[in-house]
């Protein structure tokens, strides 16, 4: 296993753990995996994000060794593993449906791998009970899975993953079937567990606040190929393509007309010190811009920002989320805190809406 690693060592100056290389997979005529390059570095988790059927399990089973690719290559510290055998690679997975055996108790399951590596059977234990202790299951070491409560198999899933000490951790989806309460709790547990043994992990998911929870770094697969790999609150503030920015949950997507760096929405030109993310050097004219109902300032009209009309107006609780047409007629969502005792603004209310050119992002014209 990774040594611990001091967690003030920059994840960007650590060494490079996993590296893949332009991996392609094909099933039959359909290309499931399209090229596919990142690099992971010790000790990093990183989440490949994307909703179903985009490629996601097929990566982390080509890292894993249970599919092989078409072309391309996997490197785990430096050694080459595209073409060994699971069990070669000090790589460990935990599967969606955590594939504990119904016949084995829990220690028996943990120590599974570690009798396939033919582990002397007094290291075996030692590792089998250290592991079930860092996932606090202990005291349920000679139950059987059936007698285990959903996160009880998962954490016995990757007590199971851990005892092998691996150099780098796989997780498919290891949340999926628990409930909304316990998935928290155990995103939690993950993240520190992770942190604390300084493990390489790369998790799959297809929920974006689990990879914001769990990932330092996210790679948004659409369609076989990574469209965008930033740090969470990176991609959150700024998707660069479309796709991503309507997947990240963003409210607003609007056109905008860009010259000399500056934007124009809604026929007001916005000042800026420098140009909005994603305004790439030459570009002009009509573009579409990302930004997030949160991000955008509303006050009374009057006040400098761009003149729109309150359309609709829905309590979310906290704040307020409002549609708000301009002069050029599109529909603009923003939510403003609800301020205790001020009634929510009526419709056909005149406003006026600050952009923070910082807080916009200019999308990929399409391609
Ligand atoms: N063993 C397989 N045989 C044929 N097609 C497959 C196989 N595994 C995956 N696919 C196809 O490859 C694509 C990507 O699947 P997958 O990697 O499982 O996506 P995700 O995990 O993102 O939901 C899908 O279209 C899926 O139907
Ligand atoms: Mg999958």
């Amino acid at each position: 296993m990774t040594d611990q690693l001091a967690p003030e060592t920059p994840v960007q100056e650590r060494a490079t753990a996993l590296r893949i290389s332009d991996l392609v997979k094909s099933y039959g005529d359909a290309i499931a995996v399209r090229g596919v390059s990142l690099d992971l570095a010790e000790g990093g988790i990183l989440a490949l994000l994307g909703p179903s059927g985009c490629g996601k399990t097929t990566i982390l089973r080509m890292i894993a060794g249970f599919a092989e690719p078409d072309s391309g290559s996997v490197t785990l510290n430096g050694r080459d593993i595209t073409r060994l055998a699971p069990e070669k690679r000090n790589a460990a997975m935990v599967f969606q449906s955590y594939a504990l055996f119904p016949h084995m108790t829990v220690a028996e399951n943990v120590g599974y791998g570690l009798k396939l590596r033919k582990v002397p059977r007094a290291e075996r234990e030692t590792r089998v009970w250290d592991a079930l202790r860092l996932v606090r299951l202990e005291q349920f070491g000679k139950r059987y899975p059936s007698e285990l409560s959903g996160g009880q198999q998962q954490r016995t899933a990757l007590a199971r993953a851990i005892a092998t000490r691996p150099d780098l951790l796989l997780l498919d989806e290891p949340f999926g079937a628990l409930d909304q309460n316990l998935r928290e709790a155990m995103q939690i547990e993950l993240r520190k567990l992770q942190e604390s043994l300084g493990l390489a992990t790369v998790i799959v998911t297809h929920d974006q606040q689990e990879a914001m929870i769990l990932a330092d770094r996210i790679a948004v697969v659409h369609d076989g190929r990574i469209e965008q790999l930033s740090p969470p609150a990176e991609l959150y503030d700024h998707p660069r393509t479309r796709f991503v920015a309507e997947f990240m949950g963003v409210e607003n997507i609007l056109d905008a007309a860009l010259s000399e760096g500056a934007l124009t929405i809604g026929g007001t030109r916005l000042a800026a010190e420098e140009p909005p993310v994603g305004a790439v050097p030459g570009r002009t004219g009509a573009c579409s811009v990302a930004v997030r109902a949160e991000a955008i300032g509303l006050t009374a009209a009057g006040t400098p920002g761009v003149l729109g009309r309150i359309g609709y107006g829905t309590n979310l609780g906290g704040r307020v989320l409002y549609e708000v047409t301009l002069a050029d007629g599109q529909v603009v969502r923003v939510s403003e805190q609800r301020a205790a005792g001020r009634p929510t603004r009526p419709v056909g209310e005149e406003v006026s809406l600050q952009f923070d050119p910082r807080s916009l992002t200019v999308l990929e014209a399409a391609a």
